[in-house]
């Protein structure tokens, strides 16, 4: 607003101007005309970078995952009253739902694990005990200084997650992505990267919210919502287990739960190390390791 009483008054002042010597006012009105189209231009970029995604979604013209600008402009600027408000007010629940469903499921030998959009380190708290290791990613570097000031993890990185699993490979006991994979419609890169960087035997635990259908869909919100059977077609591509899911209640909005479920997935062990009954033998959980600090 200010800045558009700003380009109104300048402008006012210079169509008004008098005469100057040597036709100054001509010199005076180019300028201003090139300084107003600059900001101008700034503004809008701003804009589209901020609310383009949303703009495009409303229309029904969503891309198959929100630009890394987009995410990057809106968790910024959330970092600060992301966990208050998400706790206090949105009753978010993922985190803790991921753990009840990994440790319910899954015995996860000591290992390495990666929180997936770790934003701030909610889901990181519920993973720590369940690490020798735990690495956070995400895009945003404000939510990444919070969760670095909650000294939980080992490492922290600022990066797209796709771009992140595919440098490692073979490398993890243990993927989660708490309310992350709801800002990526189109899930088969992530699900090729995630079992490309598991370990035989590893889980991938993700929460998304619910949808009818056969395919993702873009919502008026600008996040993307994933059907059950288009999960379950991915994993059975990417050559995942399904070991369970569970509908939930993942947080409210508006007053109002929002429903989804929480997935649990695993990279099959090779015959040579199943069981005789052809299922993964059991390994006891890992330590805890709390407490180490952030890179
Ligand atoms: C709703 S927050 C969830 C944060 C955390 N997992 C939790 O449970 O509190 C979503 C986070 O995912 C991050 N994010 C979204 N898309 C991403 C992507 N493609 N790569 C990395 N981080 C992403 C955002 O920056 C944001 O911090």
């Amino acid at each position: 607003m200010r800045l558009f009483l700003f380009l109104a008054l300048g402008t006012q002042i210079v169509l008004f101007l008098p005469e100057l010597p040597g036709h100054g006012e001509l010199y005076v009105r180019v300028i201003w005309v090139a300084v107003a189209s600059t900001i101008l231009a700034w503004w809008f970029m701003r804009l589209a970078r901020e609310k383009g995604h949303i703009i495009l979604a409303r229309l029904g013209l969503a891309r198959a995952a929100a630009p890394a600008s987009y995410v990057r402009a809106l968790f910024d600027a959330y970092a600060c009253d992301y966990d208050e408000h998400l706790t206090e007010e949105l009753h978010y629940a993922a985190p803790a739902q991921l753990r009840a469903l990994v440790v319910e499921h899954l015995a996860i030998e000591a290992g390495t694990v990666a929180d997936l959009g770790c934003g701030t380190g909610l889901c990181g708290l519920q993973f720590r005990d369940l690490a020798t290791k735990l690495l956070g990613v995400d895009l945003s570097a404000r939510m990444l200084q919070r969760a670095r000031a909650r000294a939980c993890y080992d490492q922290l990185v600022e990066a797209d997650v796709v771009d992140f699993l595919r440098r490692h490979k073979a490398s993890f006991s243990l993927l989660v992505a708490a309310d992350v994979l709801v800002y990526i419609g189109d899930l088969a890169p992530v699900f090729a990267a995630a079992a490309a960087a598991l370990r035989p035997g590893g889980g991938f635990a993700f929460t998304v919210e619910g949808a009818t259908g056969s395919r993702w869909r873009a919502l008026r919100s600008g996040r993307y919502a994933h059907p059950v059977a288009y999960v379950q077609r991915l994993a059975a591509q990417a050559r995942l287990e399904i070991v369970a899911r569970r509908d939930a209640a993942l947080r409210t909005q508006h007053g109002r739960p929002v429903a989804g479920d929480v997935w649990l997935l695993r990279k099959p062990l090779p015959p040579s190390r199943r069981g005789d009954d052809g299922n993964a033998p059991c390994e006891p959980p890992a330590s805890c390791a709390v407490g180490a600090g952030a890179d």
